[in-house]
């Protein structure tokens, strides 16, 4: 660790902050860190994850330097069976960071919290329990100035800066996707998740369309996609009607047909 900031008590998000050069996974060091108090907002940064986590079991690789690696500590005043609504505050704050970001429009969710630009994958959260805390680590990666992924992501991921064409600066990123996440959570914390659903479900994609759900068990399944509930949950119109489901990784249908077009 070569950065640590400090200040008082009630700060913004990012203070305070340590940030590694290399480490295994931020998430793995912000839940330490979160065990010996660390407050709402601090956030553990990294270039490089040796053992970078993700989603369903997976891992997340990203090259040296080159984009966003980061976990924020959370204290919500929530129950756990609302944490889902974490998950979609966070979702719509770094959704509206990086639209900002790149001044873009193509900007969407795809459940619960992947953000794609023009149809593929930027950036992938994260979301973990602290066990014998009452806190939550939200582990952001963005892909921000990558240039080359792996044969197999080719048409699922992107960056930002493949989008733009320029190059981008990571801090001034973090920054404002702190600064929306900070909001974002007070105001779900103070008002509630009404608002922050809207937001969602407006950016989110394959709303009404026919999707494939790979559940955490291998199974699939398929059907229209209805919606999102208050939370967090994947409402999926199926031939026995409305199921929902709280994990998961959606396809879109056709969604990567017209990519391999456009690519090849
Ligand atoms: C996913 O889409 O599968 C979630 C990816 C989350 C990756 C981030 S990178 C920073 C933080 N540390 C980790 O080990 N994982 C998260």
């Amino acid at each position: 660790m070569y950065l640590v900031f400090k200040k008082s008590m009630s700060v913004s998000f990012g203070t305070p902050r340590q940030h590694y050069p290399v480490c295994a996974s931020t998430n793995t060091l912000a839940g330490d860190w979160a065990r010996q108090g660390a407050p709402e907002g601090a956030v553990v940064s990294a270039d490089y994850q040796s053992a970078g986590k993700g989603r369903l079991g997976r891992i997340w690789e990203a090259p040296m330097a080159e984009n966003l690696l980061f976990s924020v500590v959370l204290r919500p005043p929530l129950l756990q069976e609302h944490y889902g609504q974490v998950v979609m505050a966070a979702a719509v704050a770094v959704s509206e960071a990086l639209a900002e970001a790149i001044q873009s429009e193509q900007v969407q969710i795809k459940w619960p919290n992947d953000i794609l630009v023009a149809g593929q994958k930027v950036c992938g959260m994260l979301l973990e329990t602290v066990s014998g805390t009452d806190a939550l680590l939200l582990g952001i990666g963005v892909n921000v100035n990558q240039q080359l992924f792996p044969d197999e992501l080719r048409h699922k991921a992107t960056s930002l800066a493949r989008f733009t064409k320029t190059t981008l600066d990571r801090e001034v990123l973090m920054a404002k996707v702190l600064a929306k996440l900070e909001a974002n959570l007070n105001h779900l914390y103070q008002c509630g998740i009404a608002a922050i659903r809207h937001t969602y479900l407006h950016h989110l994609a394959g709303l009404g369309e026919h999707i494939c759900l790979q559940l955490p068990n291998d199974e699939t399944n398929q059907g229209f996609l209805a919606g999102v509930n208050e939370q967090g949950h994947l409402m999926v119109m199926e031939k026995g009607g409305i199921r929902t489901y709280v994990a998961g990784e959606v396809s879109l249908a056709g969604f990567y047909a017209h990519l391999d077009k456009d690519h090849d």
